[in-house]
């Protein structure tokens, strides 16, 4: 059978399927042929997959819009991203325990708008500018760390995944001698569904994950508190509201936010756009012959890989879209990267354009939650390809990339590259 018989014997139901299985996302092919079909014939498509508590996959950007657009109707809590029946319940659990991870992503206003605005200072243009140099210094080590590796490396786990987690190390102010304790971290929880990052397939393990974070950062809380300096860290630390301070597991549910929600995205933004860049040859060159036209560049790369996968968001009340009626209580899946690659809003959206513009993608969400570090997201993709891209001769394949198989974040997990660079 033909890759593209294949695709045509695709039912609705099995693309349906596909938005709740960490393998569908790994494979790039089956994914965005899931996606198509939904957007096309089933747009609010009702899952039921085994183990899942049913949700409703929202595959068009329009609707994906008007559902962040509607955040007092569609709330984060109590299941802002997708995870089995039994995880679902057992953070419920946690949750009646006061002992749940409650992040920005997790809560809605007002508690939301208040915890956000603590951070949001420190996202600016003017502090992100002010963090820049230090952006460009790694980076600029990223590139000479490459030159070392003599000319062929897995360019994902050797170079993607370090970058951003310096950056954020920087903008919390940590230490970089605990790199290797944050990047296990990270992909333990991130990559919670991949077999090769799991530290154990129990949500008990999983979950302790979790709680070995708060341990690290119950440190740093008390460090900062006792000595404040001049950083993000110590921001969340001593931030008061109504006078009191954040209790231990909102601090720490903070600085667990900003850590991952700051890493894995930047890192599969930067292996996917290398990869892009790789398949189109004629892209570097153009991007090569006007630099100026990096900005754009940058958020086709991020339009491109779309690392966040999905949210989600539960209804208050019932609510009609393309006339289906969503119930109160009900889950909607966010996927974004079916909203970004819409033809309904993209010009021939398979195609990867250095230059496209306007470029009205959603990778970074929309309305109150939209992601914090977006702008230092920007700053970081586009200071590694400027320091990266006059120094390269050639750059080629050198195996098969994989990708992580993750209904949340992720993106290539190897990408084994062969070059010459200056
Ligand atoms: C939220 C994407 C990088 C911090 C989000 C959301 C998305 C997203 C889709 C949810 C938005 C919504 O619900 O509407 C991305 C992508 C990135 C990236 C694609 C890289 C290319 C970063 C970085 C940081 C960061 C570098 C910080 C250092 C956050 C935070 C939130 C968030 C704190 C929660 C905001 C809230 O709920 O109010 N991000 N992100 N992100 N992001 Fe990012």
């Amino acid at each position: 059978m033909t890759e593209e018989s294949e695709a045509m014997t695709l039912t609705v139901e099995e693309a349906g399927l596909a938005l709740a299985d960490p393998k569908a996302y790994a494979d790039d092919r089956r994914f965005h042929d899931s996606l198509a079909l939904l957007r096309r014939e089933s747009p609010v498509h009702r899952v039921e997959a085994p183990g899942y508590t049913p949700f409703w996959g929202i595959t068009k950007h329009e609707d994906v819009l008007e559902i962040e657009r509607n955040h007092p109707i569609f709330l984060n809590a109590p299941r802002p991203v997708l995870g089995t029946a039994e995880f679902d319940a057992l953070n419920r659990q946690r949750a009646e325990q006061g002992i749940a991870l409650r992040t920005l992503v997790h809560m809605d206003d007002p508690d939301h708008r208040v915890i956000r605005a603590i951070g949001a200072d420190w996202f600016r243009p003017r502090a992100m500018r002010a963090l820049e140099p230090r952006v460009r210094e790694l980076a600029r080590r990223y590139v000479d760390r490459m030159v070392d590796l003599g000319g062929e490396c897995d360019f994902a786990q050797e170079i993607a995944v370090h970058f951003p987690l310096y950056v954020i190390l920087s903008l919390l102010g940590l230490p970089e001698s605990d790199f290797d304790r944050m990047l296990k971290l990270t992909q333990e929880l991130f990559g919670g569904d991949d077999d090769e990052f799991q530290r154990g397939t129990t949500n008990e393990e999983k979950l302790q994950v979790l709680l070995d974070f708060f341990a690290y950062f119950q440190g740093l809380t008390e460090e900062r508190r006792k000595h404040p300096t001049d950083d993000l860290a110590s921001a969340i630390a001593n931030a008061r509201i109504d006078g009191e301070p954040l209790n231990g597991f909102d601090t720490a549910s903070y600085y667990v936010i900003v850590a991952t929600a700051g890493h894995d995205t930047t890192s599969a933004t930067i292996a996917g756009g290398l990869h892009a860049l790789i398949e189109h040859p004629d892209q570097i060159e153009r991007l090569r012959a006007k630099p100026e036209l990096m900005p754009l560049a940058v958020d086709e790369m991020i339009r491109w890989v779309t690392p966040v996968k999905e949210f989600m968001r539960t209804a208050t009340e019932d609510y009609d879209l393309r006339g289906v009626t969503i119930r109160e209580g009900d889950a909607v899946l966010l996927s974004y990267p079916s909203a970004n690659r819409d033809e309904d809003v993209f010009d021939d959206p398979f195609r990867f354009d250095v230059g496209r513009d306007p470029n009205r993608h959603l990778a970074f969400g929309f309305g109150v939650h939209y992601c914090l570090g977006a702008a230092l997201a920007r700053i970081e993709v586009r200071a590694f390809f400027e320091e990266l891209l006059p120094r390269l001769g050639s750059i080629e394949l050198a195996g098969t990339p994989e990708s992580i198989a993750t209904t949340f974040v992720g993106g290539l997990k190897r990408l084994p590259v062969r070059y010459s660079l200056a």
